[in-house]
């Protein structure tokens, strides 16, 4: 083989094709509505389309977009489709597609200050930007006693508070000598599955992790977390984190965070927020009062990568104390040692997360952030909300439907009246037309419907469409029973 052939791609080749997988990104924005929203594959298909064994010789750059085109495209559900209305949405945008090309270009890996000082600098800046803007209190500033971070996840900030709640209530001993099973947990019967995974994680157990009732919207009941934090005081376990949810995955429903305050404050709970979908909705001040009592928290967390605009993957989490948490997941080993860790004056963000490792996922929050404006992002979060509170006046309005929640922002969960059978069916059926893409959940035992309106390019014509395909849909399915 000769010494000089190198493999790599050259300057100008990257140049070249990078341009042509941007147009092929553009074309690919310009034409998603011609796509099914949900794929329509099978199980298995897209393997059995793919080569069994890797390539041994280089193959060009335009046969592997041409097979993103013809092999990849098939099996992708367009979640950046505006008539995309499931699960909550996962956003992507122009400027935090560029802000995530950028990142890998740059190729940084952020785990200390040293190992990229505006990797560390420009996420503790943007977190601070944040905190005034989605009206957090100023304790979550880094000028204060708090500061923020960037997750690759809400379960990850969930985790992490979970750990450093059970480092504070435990002075530390959790770390060195495991969990002895009285630590306890609080979150609502509506909270996320998340929680109870990092229940296992944090060795905390699922059975420690109480899931206390709500109420007929679907919100933890203080009164019955006040009571069983009392029962579990009294059987001599050591309870340590509250969860409060600010619009909950399953109906949107809002934990009401003061009188949660109220109960946690005198055991010395820590208090984690967890606003991953509806905690954009803060950056419009006439929503802030779904979280009045965030002033009370210990750590909150939103995911700019659901609802504002910024590609996976990107969660904001903001703890008030961040010495609680340093204390909790910092180990510096010889190798990691460095001048600006020791002066005590830098974030080394290692110290704030789970993984070493860290992307520079600031820039795609920092880019979305300035493209938009403030004005830019509330305009678009003020129109969600508007389309999804004219979209619950139609389910309103019409006898066959009902509304199965409260509809305090985007989502709205609503049922025909026929039943759970005629429920999934009309789902099944509009999700294999591929116009549009919904999901369900259950509450209160009975099959339910979720739209929510939430994708960067959704607008009123496609939240029409939806509300018409549904309904035409539920003529048919009732019609042919
Ligand atoms: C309220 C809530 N918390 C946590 C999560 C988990 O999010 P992530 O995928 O960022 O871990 C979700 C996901 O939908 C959610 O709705």
């Amino acid at each position: 083989m000769p010494d000089d052939k190198s493999f790599h791609m050259t300057p100008d080749e990257f140049r070249r094709h990078g341009h042509a997988v941007v147009d092929w990104i553009a074309d690919y924005h310009s034409r998603i509505e011609s796509f099914p929203v949900l794929s329509q594959v099978k199980p298995g298909e897209i393997r059995a389309s793919l080569p069994a064994s890797a390539p041994a010789k280089s193959e060009s750059f335009d046969t592997l977009l041409k097979d993103v085109e013809k092999l990849i495209l098939p099996g992708i559900t367009h979640w950046q489709s505006p008539n995309f209305f499931a699960y909550f949405a996962s956003n992507s945008s122009g400027p935090g597609i560029l802000g995530d090309l950028l990142s890998s270009g740059l190729g940084v890996q952020g785990m200390l200050w040293s190992t990229s000082p505006a990797c560390t600098e420009l996420e503790t800046h943007v977190l601070d930007w944040l905190v005034p803007m989605l009206g957090l209190p100023e304790k979550f500033l880094s000028s204060s006693t708090g500061g923020g971070v960037i997750q690759d996840t809400a379960s990850s900030a969930a985790l992490c508070a979970l750990l450093a709640a059970r480092e504070r209530a435990t002075n530390y001993a959790g770390n060195q000598k495991g969990c002895d099973g009285r630590i306890v947990a609080y979150a609502s019967s509506q909270t996320h599955s998340s929680l109870e995974k990092a229940a296992m994680i944090a060795g905390i157990g699922v059975s420690n992790l109480r899931l206390i009732e709500v109420d007929e919207n679907f919100a933890m009941r203080p009164e019955a977390l006040a009571r069983q934090i009392e029962a579990d005081k009294r059987a001599g376990l050591v309870p340590c984190f509250v969860c409060a949810t600010v619009g909950t995955t399953s109906s949107n429903a809002m934990d009401p965070i003061a009188p949660i305050a109220e109960v946690c404050r005198p055991h010395n709970l820590w208090l984690h927020i967890d606003a991953a979908m509806s905690g954009t909705a803060a950056l419009c001040p006439e929503f802030r009062y779904l979280q009045n009592g965030v002033e009370f928290a210990d750590s909150y967390s939103f995911n700019p990568h659901k609802w504002m605009f910024t590609t996976f993957d990107c969660d904001c989490f903001w703890v008030a104390d961040r010495k609680a948490l340093i204390r909790t997941l910092s180990i510096l080993p010889e190798y990691l040692r460095n001048q600006a860790t020791e002066s005590g004056a830098v974030i080394d963000y290692r110290d704030w997360q789970i993984p070493l490792g860290r992307r520079f996922r600031s820039l795609k929050l920092w880019f979305v952030i300035r493209h938009y404006g403030v004005e830019g992002l509330q305009h678009h979060i003020r129109r969600h909300v508007e389309l999804a509170q004219r979209f619950a006046d139609w389910v309103r309005n019409d006898s066959r439907f009902e509304l199965a929640a409260p509809v305090p922002l985007n989502l709205i969960c609503f049922r025909h009246k026929g039943g759970d059978a005629v429920n999934q069916t009309i789902m099944e059926r509009l999700n294999r037309s591929g116009d549009l893409f919904l999901t369900h959940t259950k509450l209160d035992g009975k099959f339910t419907l979720r739209v929510c309106v939430a994708q960067t390019n959704t607008e009123a014509r496609h939240v029409e469409k939806a509300w018409k395909r549904i309904y035409k849909e539920a003529e048919k399915v009732t019609v042919a029973w």
